[in-house]
């Protein structure tokens, strides 16, 4: 089953704890019930807040998902998470190749195309990310960059209904920097006619990297862009509620 597009997924990373299920997670679920828009709401807390907030979460329609997972479904991998673990706690997508797991753990492309693929035996939806440096932006070598994580990322069997390519380039994530809208416009469709050319046309593709209330109605807007990955400004409620609510074309 597709997520209904546009969709607005926090990405935690390593912050939250478990005062956070109050302030952030129970008041998002009210402002959603209060305020309801289409498209599709998620969270990615960390690995121990994922089954209280599936608690809090129950029958809100706002999405759990994990920031990544182990190729494996069980084993002696001490640390590791596996697909299977994040569709016990409640999830239905996960993170993978996020670029702060690329850069700093060493994730190659053939990684995330096998926990991708575990993603998908589990029964969950693998959110792909992919993205270019400073260095390779300002060479142009963006889109040579996110074609060959696309060739390499992508999971066998892949199938668009069960598929999200997030492109976050490196150097706008926390950065307060985004690419021209122009720029964000000409990237997706090359994402969008690369995705299509691997058989998996109509993939949703999300935006991320500084995304915040004041720019994500222009972003949203774009053609090609289906949805946002969105850090720092989902741990604020009014932030990201107000994201979420320019992505159906309402203000919060
Ligand atoms: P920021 O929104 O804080 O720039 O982070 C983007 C990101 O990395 C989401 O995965």
């Amino acid at each position: 089953m597709s997520l209904p597009k546009p969709l607005i997924i926090g990405n935690w990373k390593m912050h939250g704890l478990s005062a956070e299920l109050e302030t952030l997670v129970r008041a998002l679920a009210k402002r959603h019930a209060e305020t309801p828009k289409p498209g599709t709401l998620g969270i990615c807390p960390p690995f121990t807040l994922l089954i209280p907030a599936k608690a809090v979460l129950q029958g809100s329609g706002i999405l759990l998902g994990g920031q990544t997972c182990h190729a494996k479904g069980q084993g002696a991998f001490t640390g590791d998470i596996s697909a299977a673990m994040l569709a016990d706690a409640g999830c239905e997508i996960v993170l993978l190749g996020h670029s702060e797991r690329r850069a700093g753990l060493g994730e190659t492309d053939a990684d995330v195309k096998a926990k991708a693929e575990a993603t998908l035996s589990a029964g969950l939806t693998p959110v792909v990310c992919i993205g270019e440096t400073e260095d390779q932006y300002v060479a142009g070598e963006t889109l040579d960059v996110l074609g060959a994580q696309i060739d390499g990322s992508l999971p066998d069997g892949a199938d668009a209904e069960r598929l999200v390519v997030a492109y976050e380039p490196i150097w706008a994530i926390g950065t307060g920097r985004t690419p021209t809208m122009d720029e964000i416009a000409k990237v997706h469709a090359f994402i969008g006619e690369r995705l299509a050319a691997a058989g998996v046309s109509g993939t949703p593709v999300l935006y991320g990297g500084s995304v915040k209330p004041d720019n994500a109605a222009a972003i949203l807007a774009l053609d090609g862009v289906d949805g946002v990955l969105v850090g720092g400004a989902s741990l604020k409620v009014d932030d990201f509620f107000t994201i979420y609510a320019a992505g159906a074309g309402t203000a919060a």
